[in-house]
């Protein structure tokens, strides 16, 4: 069965973001599309900033420490991923950034979909997001999940998304489980 990660973006105390990834699951699950999806929190990898010595795939997959290795298996378990992520200072937060450089062909020929979330609806954060996985060979889909902190959050800090953005984000789940299923064949 087609494997997609939902991996948060945040890893603040305080942070929402946990909150829309499970959301995003339940969501998918109810969808009854022919995918299993699973909640990889970056918060919980062990891993600390990258300063890896050379690139990741410069390495042959022959990381150093265990959380490295651990995150290593987690993301190749996956055929695809939907990525949630919140919107700081127009970019996706550092601790995101870090783990996606972590790894190379881990990600490689694997489909995506951005769910962002801010003031502004994330869209910065989920512009910057689709170059970064172009550059990692990860398809992003057209539909985005583009949660309002004003909007779609109780007073900016319990989701609750308007029923609007049902519709594209069935699309989302769609699309990523369609473009995972066909990029196995790729690999
Ligand atoms: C350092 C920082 C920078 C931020 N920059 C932006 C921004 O550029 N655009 C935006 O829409 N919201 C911005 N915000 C507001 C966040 O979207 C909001 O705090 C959100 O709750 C963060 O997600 P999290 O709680 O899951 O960490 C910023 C928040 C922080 C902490």
């Amino acid at each position: 069965m087609t494997k997609i990660g939902i991996i948060t973006g945040s890893t603040r105390e305080v942070r929402v973001n946990l909150q829309v990834a499970e959301w995003v699951k339940n969501f998918a699950d109810a969808r009854g599309v022919n995918a299993e999806f699973e909640i990889i929190d970056i918060k919980e990898s062990g891993l600390d900033r990258f300063n890896e010595a050379v690139p990741p795939l410069m390495t042959n997959k022959e990381y150093a420490t265990d959380a490295h290795k651990t995150w290593s298996k987690k993301i190749d378990a996956c055929d695809g991923f939907i990525f949630v992520t919140p919107e700081y200072n127009k970019n996706i937060p550092s601790g995101l950034k870090d783990h996606l450089d972590y790894l190379g062909s881990e990600w490689h020929h694997k489909a995506a979909g951005i769910v962002a979330y801010g003031s502004t609806l994330g869209i910065a954060a989920s512009l910057a997001l689709r170059t970064t996985l172009a550059n990692l060979k990860v398809a992003t889909v057209e539909p985005q999940g583009a949660f309002s902190l004003f909007n779609d959050f109780e007073e900016m800090k319990t989701f609750r998304p308007m029923d609007v953005h049902k519709p594209r984000f069935g699309e989302l789940i769609d699309d990523v489980v369609a473009w995972s299923t066909a990029l196995k064949t790729v690999r």
